[in-house]
């Protein structure tokens, strides 16, 4: 079997911000893949909590993500937490790169453009994410993953380049590593997997959506304004739409919450949370994020399922990325 530089097989599950928790992460990583948990909107006792309870659950590798949109400021107490890789998106992770390294930590960074991956290379990263237009969750790229991926390879040299966006097959990962990739990066394949933390009704409609359900907006920008985010669209996109997209203050039922967080916190109409398994209320209504790998994800199933099928899938289609090095 193909080694990677990080994993046993060349499938990362994306950070998927409170879709994964410790269980998602380590299904993935025992299966082989390398999983993953978003620590960017979590504080330090969360973080060393989370990290704690993944390596309760497995002794594989598996990477913690931070977008630098926000200030990490928990940054040190992952590192101290001994978590083995990271890697950054929205941002230049210059400053924190040193403390990595000595941390023995390795650093992946999300690029969009062979000019973003040239200033990403200068910091000498471990590998690098080519991120595509069709990302579901917030969306850092303008382009297409198959023009973004060409242009990053094309300037990377030695360094692993994992591709993100709209993939949920093994003919996407085959046409993706074919291109050049290194392995290719998973979110919504996983957020509709047996151990996601998103809502059992989320994960149901995103098996059931087609592709032309999603959209590039910026309607759901509570704490994280005018940034570019893909969702289903959904009860409250579309009223926000037809009356023309207003700002802030002139939206479409913007009083009135779309449910509650399982402390009893309501969830504002345009804030950018996902529906989780523990929120009561319309979850229809609230941010859906995918990506336009749906359509092609097949059912809710376990993720150690969903590495292997994407694995023999690409496999047979790719045989020489199955030989052992
Ligand atoms: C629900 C969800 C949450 C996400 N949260 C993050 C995040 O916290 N940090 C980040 O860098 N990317 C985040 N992303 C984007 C992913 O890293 C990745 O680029 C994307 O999932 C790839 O596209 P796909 O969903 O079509 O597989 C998120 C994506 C989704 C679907």
């Amino acid at each position: 079997m193909a080694q990677t530089p990080l994993c046993e097989i060349p499938i990362l599950q994306a950070p998927v911000a409170s879709a994964a928790g410790a269980h998602l992460c380590a299904a993935v990583s025992n299966a082989g893949g390398l999983g993953s948990v978003s620590l960017t909107w979590r504080d330090e006792e969360d973080t060393r909590q989370i990290l704690s309870n993944v390596r309760a659950l497995t002794d594989k590798p598996f990477y913690a993500n931070f977008v630098l949109h926000f200030n990490p400021t928990h940054f040190g107490v992952a590192l101290d937490a001994g978590v083995p890789i990271v890697t950054f998106s929205w941002g230049n992770p210059a400053g924190l790169v040193k403390d990595a390294r000595s941390a023995g930590t390795k650093v992946g960074v999300q690029v969009t453009s062979a000019e973003s991956a040239k200033r990403m290379l200068e910091l000498e990263p471990d590998f690098l994410i080519a991120q595509g237009v069709e990302a579901g969750g917030h969306v850092q790229s303008v382009n297409p993953l198959t023009q973004v991926l060409t242009d990053v390879v094309s300037v990377a040299g030695d360094v692993p380049v994992f591709a993100a966006g709209g993939l949920a097959t093994g003919a996407d990962l085959a046409r993706m590593m074919h291109i050049g990739a290194a392995g290719g990066v998973f979110g919504t394949r996983f957020v509709a997997s047996t151990e996601s933390d998103a809502h059992p009704w989320y994960r149901s409609a995103l098996v059931e959506a087609s592709p032309l359900d999603t959209v590039l907006t910026t309607c759901f920008n509570g704490e994280w304004p005018n940034a570019a985010h893909r969702v289903l669209q959904n009860s409250t996109y579309l009223a926000w739409e037809a009356a023309g997209c207003p700002s802030p203050g002139n939206r479409p039922g913007e009083d009135e919450p779309t449910g509650f967080t399982a402390e009893g916190i309501p969830v504002p109409r345009y804030d950018n949370a996902m529906p989780r398994f523990d929120m009561t209320g319309n979850h229809e209504a609230m941010a859906l994020y995918a990506g336009t790998s749906i359509g092609k994800l097949g059912s809710v199933i376990p993720a150690a399922n969903i590495v292997q099928l994407i694995w023999n899938q690409a496999c047979a289609i790719l045989p020489e990325i199955a030989v052992t090095e």
